[in-house]
Parts: C-alpha cells; sequence; structure tokens
C-alpha cells in the first residue's frame, strides 16, 4: 500500500487534467472490476457486482477523488514571469518559495512582487512563477496551461507525507478495500472522482449516472491535534473518521449508525467527526437526483492543501478495514 502511495501522490493530476492518476488506477483495480467506464467528466467507475444473493442488497456508491489542487496560467509578461489563477483551495501561506510543476513537465518556481509589510503573505495576485524564462518567447507555460505543487513522497516512522494525500490517500484505501472483499451481497461502485477540488463536480453527475441508494465519500479531514489548532475531536492515528456533518452536508444518521456499529462490531478503531471547514463528494452524492443515504469515511490529515499534508499509516489500514466490513455484509436499513 505504500509504494502505490507514493506513486500515486508523486504523480500530477490537477483539477481537470485527471488523467495520470487515472491511469494508474485503472491498471490497479483491472482484475477485481466487473467492469470498467470513464465518464463524461473523467470519473473512472468501478463497477463490482454481488457475489452472494440477500435480501438487503443495496446499490452503493463509494468515491475517492483523483484531483489535486493547483494553479493556471493567467497571464505571462514580456520577460516571461507567469501570472496565475488558483485551481481549487489554494492558500497564499503555504505558496511562498513553493515549486510548481506543469502537465508538460516544465517547473517553476514562485516569487512574490514588493511586500508593503515584511511580515505578511501576499495574495496570490501579487505571486508569480519564475519559470527560468528570460522572455515571453522562451516561456516554456503559455496562458491555460495547468501545473499543481511538486513536493516527493517521505516516511516519517508511521507518519507519511506528501503532497495530494487529499486525496490518494482516499483513493489508496478505496483500492485497497476493493482488492480485500472476498465477497458481497451489495451492488457497488467505486468510482475516482474528477473535479472535487473546484467544487464536487465529478462526483455529482457520476452519482446521478449510477443512481445509488446509499453513498460514501472517501476523503481527508482536518484534525484538532496541533499546538493551537481549531478545538476539534479528531486526531493522526486514532483510526478512521466517521463524518457526522462539516460545512456542506450533515451524514444521513442511518449511515452514521451503520459505520460507527460495523467499526465497533469488528474491534476497528474509529472517531466521531464534526469537521469545521471543508466538504467531500459525500455532498454532491447526497444531493444528487432524489436525494442519496451518503456519509463519508474520512483519513485524519495534518496541513490539507499544502505540499505536505501528513497521515498516519495505521489510519490507512483501519480504513481499508472498516470499508471491507461495511460492504461484504448485508446492509441493515
Ligand atoms: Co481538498
Ligand atoms: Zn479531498
Amino acid at each position: 500500500m505504500k509504494s502505490l502511495l507514493k506513486t500515486l501522490t508523486e504523480t500530477f493530476a490537477p483539477s481537470g487534467y485527471e488523467d495520470a492518476v487515472r491511469q494508474i488506477i485503472q491498471k490497479e483495480v483491472k482484475p477485481y472490476a466487473d467492469e470498467i467506464r470513464v465518464d463524461a467528466m473523467g470519473s473512472l467507475i468501478v463497477h463490482k457486482k454481488p457475489t452472494v444473493k440477500a435480501k438487503n442488497s443495496r446499490r452503493i456508491m463509494l468515491a475517492a477523488h483523483m484531483d489535486e489542487i493547483g494553479v493556471i496560467v493567467s497571464h505571462v509578461d514580456k520577460n516571461g514571469f507567469v501570472r496565475f489563477t488558483s485551481n481549487g483551495g489554494v492558500f497564499g501561506r503555504y505558496t511562498l518559495g513553493a515549486r510548481v510543476r506543469f502537465m508538460n513537465g516544465a517547473t517553476g518556481v514562485i516569487g512574490f512582487d514588493k511586500l508593503e509589510s515584511v511580515n505578511d503573505a501576499p495574495p496570490m495576485s501579487k505571486m508569480y512563477i519564475d519559470m527560468g524564462a528570460k522572455s515571453r518567447k522562451d516561456c516554456p507555460v503559455k496562458v491555460g496551461d495547468f501545473g499543481a505543487f511538486d513536493r516527493d513522497y517521505i516516511e516519517m516512522g508511521g507518519r507519511l507525507v506528501a503532497k495530494s494525500m487529499d486525496d490518494r490517500s482516499g483513493v489508496v484505501v478505496l483500492i485497497e478495500a476493493l482488492k480485500s472483499i472476498k465477497s458481497t451481497p451489495n451492488d457497488l461502485y467505486f468510482v475516482f472522482t474528477t473535479q472535487e477540488e473546484v467544487g464536487v463536480r465529478g462526483a455529482g453527475t457520476a452519482a446521478y449516472g449510477i443512481d445509488p441508494e446509499i453513498g460514501i465519500a472517501i476523503d481527508v479531514t482536518g484534525t484538532g491535534d496541533t499546538p493551537a489548532s481549531l478545538k476539534m475531536a479528531m486526531e493522526l492515528g486514532k483510526g478512521p473518521c466517521v463524518k457526522v456533518r462539516d460545512p456542506g452536508m450533515l451524514s444521513d444518521p442511518r449511515v452514521v449508525e451503520w459505520m460507527a456499529s460495523t467499526a465497533e462490531k469488528a474491534k476497528i478503531p474509529y472517531q466521531r467527526e464534526v469537521l469545521l471547514v471543508g466538504s467531500t463528494d459525500a455532498r454532491a452524492i447526497q444531493v444528487s437526483r432524489a436525494g442519496v443515504m451518503a456519509g463519508a469515511l474520512s483519513i485524519p490529515c495534518r496541513y490539507i492543501h499544502s505540499a505536505s499534508e501528513m497521515v498516519d499509516y495505521e489510519d490507512l489500514v483501519n480504513s481499508v478495514k472498516l470499508l471491507t466490513a461495511l460492504l461484504s455484509k448485508p446492509v441493515s436499513f
């Protein structure tokens, strides 16, 4: 699982350009799928049909997003300096000194205009990307080119650090769960979605096409376990989180109860999640068509949307266990 996570996090897939990650996933899931398709928005839909008959067979959609935050070139000046706009939730405080890799392989570093006050992070409009070019003609990128932040994957004991743990850690959990399900009474759709970071777009259209009865997003969640952090209950290393609420959705109480009781029965550590900032694909699934019973399994993650997002390996292992337990048995509601 770690080497697959390294490969996935070191691959570039800014929102709207998810192909490279999709290809890796496609190869991994092929032996375990009954059917694979890519929809018009680019989401990869992996269908696993029921292997045993049961009364409460449910059509369940699981979603982990392939895309990551990044930048889009908006202007190149005559000296070859690039102005950019954000593609997803890019925070100014994380971008100074960062390296950006574009889809054509060109790399740049982020610089900034002279500051009014040296202690304040400048707004994005006062930042630029230096591509090492001397003129516009010389610049290896043009208006409309997409890039993402460049950073290696590292292991710090049980803590794993990389760019795009949001949401490649969810992607890896979903792939491993698919691999570990021996039999299921449920009709399962493992969906690797596009354009989550720009407003949960791919999950909404995929849910419309699949028309699931239950939807679960697998994504990261913020924690309250660092110095002077937001007061939140989630901690690294204490197990997967069962989402109760985030600013974008209220999880279906039946799904929350199903997830929590399954974890308790299987003796898998878990946490209850009330997230104060952010949302996930589950929001789009829940309100698609006539509505879907939805919830989320969240992976605790520090420094979300920085180039050094941190997760705990045991949380990934326990997330795979919980998903496998949930999907292998008939649903009781
Ligand atoms: Co995100
Ligand atoms: Zn995410």
